[in-house]
């Protein structure tokens, strides 16, 4: 009883280390090369796919000196539906650390990405890789379009913008 109790924390361990652990071990090896690795910039799959923008309704997004208002108004969007999965540090919950995402990403990726989280998910590259990390896919959020604007300013706050 006792000994296979140890047995099954020893299997749920490994297999969170295999999923979840590091990013360097398991990258470049797998030779049938899907999307092996978290750089990956042209995506061969989906030609008419953009990396830089994404795919969605926002074609571009203006972005003056940091909105207080609406960063508020994105925190408080934030704390209902996001922090359960992101912190605003570099690290990991269940869905990457918001920290640094405004500089990763642009203004376009992030609000469509966050207002059309299906499609996108299937396209990009990169957030394959991340899906490939935790195995789990980040679900629809249902936000409006001032919703992902007020989030935007929100972590543009969270990166220190001005
Ligand atoms: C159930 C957990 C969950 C919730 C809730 C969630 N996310 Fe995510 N998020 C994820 C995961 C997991 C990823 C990584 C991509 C994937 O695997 O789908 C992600 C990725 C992201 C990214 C890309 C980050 C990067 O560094 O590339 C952004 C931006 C994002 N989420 C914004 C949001 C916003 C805004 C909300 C709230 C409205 C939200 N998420 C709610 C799990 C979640």
């Amino acid at each position: 009883m006792k000994k296979s109790l140890a047995f099954t924390i020893i299997i749920a361990f490994v297999a969170f280390i295999a999923s979840c652990g590091g990013n360097s071990t398991k990258t470049d090896e797998n030779a049938a090369g899907s999307t092996d690795s978290a750089t990956t910039e042209t995506s061969k799959e989906n030609p008419s796919y953009d990396p830089n923008r994404g795919e969605g309704k926002f074609t571009t997004v203006e972005l003056g000196p940091l909105d207080a208002k609406k960063a508020e108004l994105g925190d408080q969007v934030f704390q209902v539906k996001c922090s359960s999965c992101h912190k605003l540090t570099d690290e990991r919950l269940v869905g990457p650390g918001w920290a640094g995402v405004t500089e990763r990403r642009k203004p376009e990726w992030i609000m469509n990405f966050i207002t059309n989280t299906d499609v996108m998910i299937d396209k990009d590259p990169e957030v394959q890789a991340q899906l490939e990390l935790c195995l789990v896919r980040m679900p629809n959020q249902n936000l409006s379009d001032d919703d992902a604007r007020n989030l935007l300013e929100f972590m543009r706050r969270n990166d220190g913008a001005k």
